[in-house]
């Protein structure tokens, strides 16, 4: 039987429909499952939702409903979005479930069993932030508010206690002994420090909330209601059968690989969940792999700062695809990043319509031209685009399986632009001008489409709407894909290939941004709400979570974000002449990939017209239009200047006018 592998998501509170960082979580973990499955793995996938407690409690009764009306509402909502996602999670929890409510049971039983001192009545008095579900020491709590800037209560209850502090020496060896257990490693270290500095035993049940599983067992302990992280961290065994009549799930798939979760819930996997765990004589979860947090002008993107960025709009346009290739390209994993709408469609048009939906249209429009309306009868097993795949796959391999996406993308990207290179370097139309259709430009025409092929296997984690069909055009065929389909050689030759509309047609920024929203007036489309940043502050006097993490802008100098505004691009130049009565000025008119453009650039001391003809220059393209000696100008050539003499900046490969640059 295959190897197995169990990953899950956060269940997500149900006190306001999913966000974008919501949606992040859920096509990360998309990402692995699909790549761990064409890798062979038997893979579990699951999410869910988190339906208890105050928050919920209160939310429903701010909006006139009954929690389980409003865990209803917003369930709904998950359920359609994962489907327009793609995510392709094997089953859905809901802590209201009965099955849960088993599982919650049995890990109390056994807990009571095994160590029947670890669980017991006792006074609680402190502070608890109804916001975060969680209590808090007199040091965590600043101005009446926690860490994260939410007013915090007052409490004193009789409660019911789980001896946590027990734990310390026993979790501390469980590091030492997986050093991985946590990750990345330097949120390990965070939570190693924590438990080093000593654990405080953990309230474990509610007498003055409702809304969640009562305490199990009679005798009056009806009116305690199971502590909501007790509740909503059990659903990753409720969810496989612990608990019920039938369990095969639970022995088949625990302990989970991968629990995949925010930065900001990792004590609660890390220390919490491991000592129920322990405490209950159950297996632990093999890693804590954790994500960083989708920004919005470097705060959180969350309800409670009210920054909230829903992407229904973005999908609607582009579908969702581009949208899963966006977040997974922009962050690194595991760091912050900001969103915007800017960046999303830079990306949109430089790496997905240029770089990938191009080559791909180049490919088979030339093979349906040059074959037929079909694949090349004959294919090459040496060439460079070939050894340029057998580099790729190995170092996407081994980025996927660290999670380190953008690398992963990377090595694709590496492909993709051999590729590119190789069509550029034995021009099949010359060949087919001069030759025909004979069994070189066969070769040239098979390698290009099978490098097209790997790539898009690749990829198909990421974009899996798009590349069953992308591998069909290729004449790849649908059909489940293996780790053998990364190998060189499975295009079949004379195998029918289609000529369609492209994948990923190009949008121009400004129109896009005019039917939208103005992008200096700071809005996106994908905005739902946004305070003056004076009432951000006012509902956030505290600093975010874990600050270390957060990328604090900078004085001079600028995000990545604001770098990204900038559209440099290579451009070929298709005319030059001098602008009269200028020393310096030339007159350019230059393909952008997009059309045609008129640039004026004061390169005329170094560069005669005639030798920049062909020549392909990297050029800001988003310029306002500007007039210099009375000739208009749409952007500006790049060049370094050593003594007043410019020298224009060129790229390595050569690539397509229309790349970007970045
Ligand atoms: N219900 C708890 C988790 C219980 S798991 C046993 C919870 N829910 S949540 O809805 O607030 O968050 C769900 C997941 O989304 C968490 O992993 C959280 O870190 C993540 N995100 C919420 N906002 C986020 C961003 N702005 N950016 C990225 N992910 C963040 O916590």
């Amino acid at each position: 039987m295959s190897q197995k592998f169990y990953l899950t998501t956060a269940i997500h509170y149900v006190n306001d429909l999913p966000h974008i960082g919501h949606i992040y979580e859920n096509v990360v973990a998309d990402v692995i499952a699909r790549y761990k499955r064409m890798r062979g793995f038997d893979t579990f996938l699951l999410t869910g939702t988190d339906e208890h407690g105050q928050k919920i409690e209160r939310m429903a009764a701010k909006q006139g409903i009954s929690p389980i009306e409003l865990a209803d509402r917003v369930v709904a909502d998950h359920h359609r979005l994962w489907k327009v996602l793609g995510i392709s999670h094997d089953d859905f929890i809901r802590t209201t479930e009965s099955r849960h409510r088993l599982g919650v049971y049995e890990l109390i039983r056994r807990i009571q069993e095994q160590n029947p001192t670890d669980l017991y009545l006792g006074e609680f008095a402190g502070w608890y932030c109804p916001s975060e579900e969680s209590f808090l020491t007199e040091t965590q709590v600043i101005d009446g508010r926690c860490e994260s800037g939410h007013p915090v209560e007052r409490m004193t209850e009789r409660n019911y206690f789980f001896k946590l502090s027990a734990y310390q020496e026993r979790l501390l060896a469980h590091y030492r002994d997986n050093p991985d257990f946590v990750q990345p490693r330097s949120r390990f270290n965070e939570v190693i420090s924590f438990v080093e500095s000593g654990l405080r035993d953990l309230s474990v049940s509610r007498t003055t909330i409702r809304w969640g599983i009562p305490w199990p067992g009679a005798t009056g302990d009806a009116e305690h209601i199971i502590y909501v992280w007790l509740d909503a961290l059990t659903n990753y065994i409720s969810a496989l059968g612990f608990g019920s009549g039938d369990d095969s799930r639970f022995r088949r798939y625990w302990p989970a690989d991968v629990h995949l979760i925010g930065k900001d819930i990792i004590r609660f996997h890390s220390v919490y969940w491991p000592a129920f765990l322990m405490a209950a004589g159950v297996e632990l979860p093999k890693t804590i792999l954790a994500h960083g947090w989708w920004l919005r002008d470097d705060q959180k993107i969350s309800k409670s700062v009210g920054n909230i960025v829903r992407p229904d709009a973005i999908i609607e346009q582009f579908g969702p695809d581009p949208l899963r290739y966006y977040m997974l390209r922009e962050m690194v994993f595991g760091q912050d990043a900001n969103y915007s709408d800017q960046a999303f469609l830079a990306r949109y048009n430089a790496d997905l319509a240029n770089d990938l939906g191009n080559t791909l249209s180049r490919a088979v429009k030339m093979s349906d031209t040059y074959f037929l309306g079909k694949t090349p009868p004959v294919p090459c097993d040496d060439n460079d685009v070939m050894r340029a795949a057998e580099a790729a796959v190995p170092e996407y391999l081994e980025a996927m399986d660290r999670y380190a996406f953008q690398r992963a993308l990377d090595a694709v990207w590496k492909l993709l632009v051999a590729t590119n290179g190789y069509i550029v370097s034995r021009e099949p139309w010359k060949h087919f001008k001069e030759k025909g259709a004979d069994e070189a430009l066969s070769r040239i025409l098979w390698n290009v489409l099978e490098a097209n092929r790997i790539v898009w296997t690749m990829l198909s984690p990421f974009l899996p709407h798009l590349a069953p069909e992308a591998l069909r055009r290729l004449g790849a065929g649908p059909g489940e894909l293996g780790e053998r389909d990364l190998a060189w050689g499975g295009l079949p030759t004379g195998a029918p290939i289609e000529v369609h509309d492209p994948l990923f047609p190009r949008i121009d920024a400004k129109e896009f941004f005019g039917a939208a929203i103005a992008p200096s007036s700071g809005g996106t489309m994908t905005e739902e709400k946004r305070e003056s940043p004076a009432a951000a502050a006012a509902s956030q006097s505290g600093p975010p979570l874990e600050t270390t993490q957060a990328v604090p802008p900078q004085a001079q100098k600028i995000t990545i974000d604001e770098f990204m505004k900038t559209d440099l691009r290579v451009a070929q130049v298709l005319s030059a002449e001098r602008v009269e009565k200028s020393k310096k000025l030339l007159k350019l008119r230059v393909n952008d990939g997009e059309g045609e453009r008129q640039l004026v650039a004061g390169i005329a001391t170094r560069y005669t017209p005639e030798e920049l003809v062909g020549r392909k220059v990297v050029i800001v393209a988003n310029l306002q239009p500007a007039m210099l000696m009375g000739v208009e100008s749409n952007g500006m050539v790049l060049a370094a200047s050593i003594d007043g003499q410019p020298s224009l900046l060129s790229v390595d490969l050569d690539v397509p006018p229309g790349t970007r640059v970045r």
